[in-house]
């Protein structure tokens, strides 16, 4: 079972002012199979976490450490990360212009394997996936994430997670501006990867909406740049109704 190990990272950003602390100490352990769900109020350095994971150059790890299966994360390129098997869902997905959606499936899952998947087998993967995301064909064409809406590019995330299999999918507000319906398709879509039973995932979500679908295994309350509260789904219930107004104010965060 593979294991992901954040062992108090720090992370600052480099601003005008110099450098600025987000991640303050955050203590995180995902296994394959596990579904973590990370609730915080906005601004507490979610997306910061999972850009750290990734790689993302604008982050500068200060303290800490990030293991995959006793690996060092930190060390590792973006490249070699999702080679690794750490895929992240952002939360504004960009556009890649000149790349068809198709060729650059195509192009992940070449790296990811170590060798091209064989033609036919892949175009009918594909074809398939989509159309449990209800992906209209034409799409696999286009360019990625180019003029797509926002929920065309949340479904577009998900047909990534389903056809390139991580070992760790960070998925940073996949919910964010779904209708209903497209909120139980892609939630349909993480749910099937999920009972694979090989894939750990960190769903960062504002909303307890997106957990009537997914069932998170552990909770976690995000705060001032660290992890305040861990527990069961029980405690994402609290928190639609209570909110998050005890962490911020000192309380458990401080
Ligand atoms: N590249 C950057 N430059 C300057 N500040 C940044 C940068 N990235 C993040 N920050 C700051 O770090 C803090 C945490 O941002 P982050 O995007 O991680 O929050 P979040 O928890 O994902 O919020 P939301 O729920 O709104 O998505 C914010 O105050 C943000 O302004
Ligand atoms: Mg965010």
């Amino acid at each position: 079972m593979a294991t992901l190990e954040i062992n108090d990272l720090h992370v600052s950003v480099e601003t005008e002012n110099g450098p600025n602390e987000i991640l303050r100490g955050v203590d995180l352990t995902v296994k394959q199979g596990e579904t973590h769900a990370i609730m915080g109020p906005n601004g507490s350095g979610k997306s910061t976490l999972a850009y750290s994971l990734a790689g993302h150059p604008k982050y500068a790890i200060t303290g800490g450490s990030v293991t995959l299966d006793g690996e060092d994360v930190l060390e590792m390129t973006p490249d070699e990360r999702a080679r690794a098997g750490v895929f992240l869902a952002m939360q504004y997905p960009v556009e890649v212009p000149g790349v068809s959606v198709s060729n650059f499936l195509r192009t992940s899952a070449t790296a990811l394997r170590g060798e091209a998947p064989k033609l036919r087998l892949w175009v009918k993967e594909v074809k398939e996936a989509m159309e449990r995301l209800q992906i209209d064909p034409s799409f696999a064409e286009r360019n990625v994430n180019e003029g797509f809406s926002g929920g065309e590019k949340k479904r577009h995330e998900i047909l990534q997670l389903e056809l390139l299999k991580p070992k760790i999918a960070i998925l940073d507000e996949t919910d964010s501006g779904l209708d209903v319906d497209a909120l139980r398709v892609v939630s349909e879509g993480v749910n099937r990867v999920r009972e694979s039973g090989e894939v750990g995932t960190m769903l960062i979500t504002h909303y307890t909406r997106i957990l009537r679908y997914i069932k998170p295994d552990h909770v976690h309350v995000f705060a001032k740049g660290r992890i305040a509260e861990s527990g069961g789904p029980e405690l994402a219930d609290k928190l639609e109704e209570e909110g998050y107004e005890e962490y911020v104010k000192g309380g458990a965060a401080s």
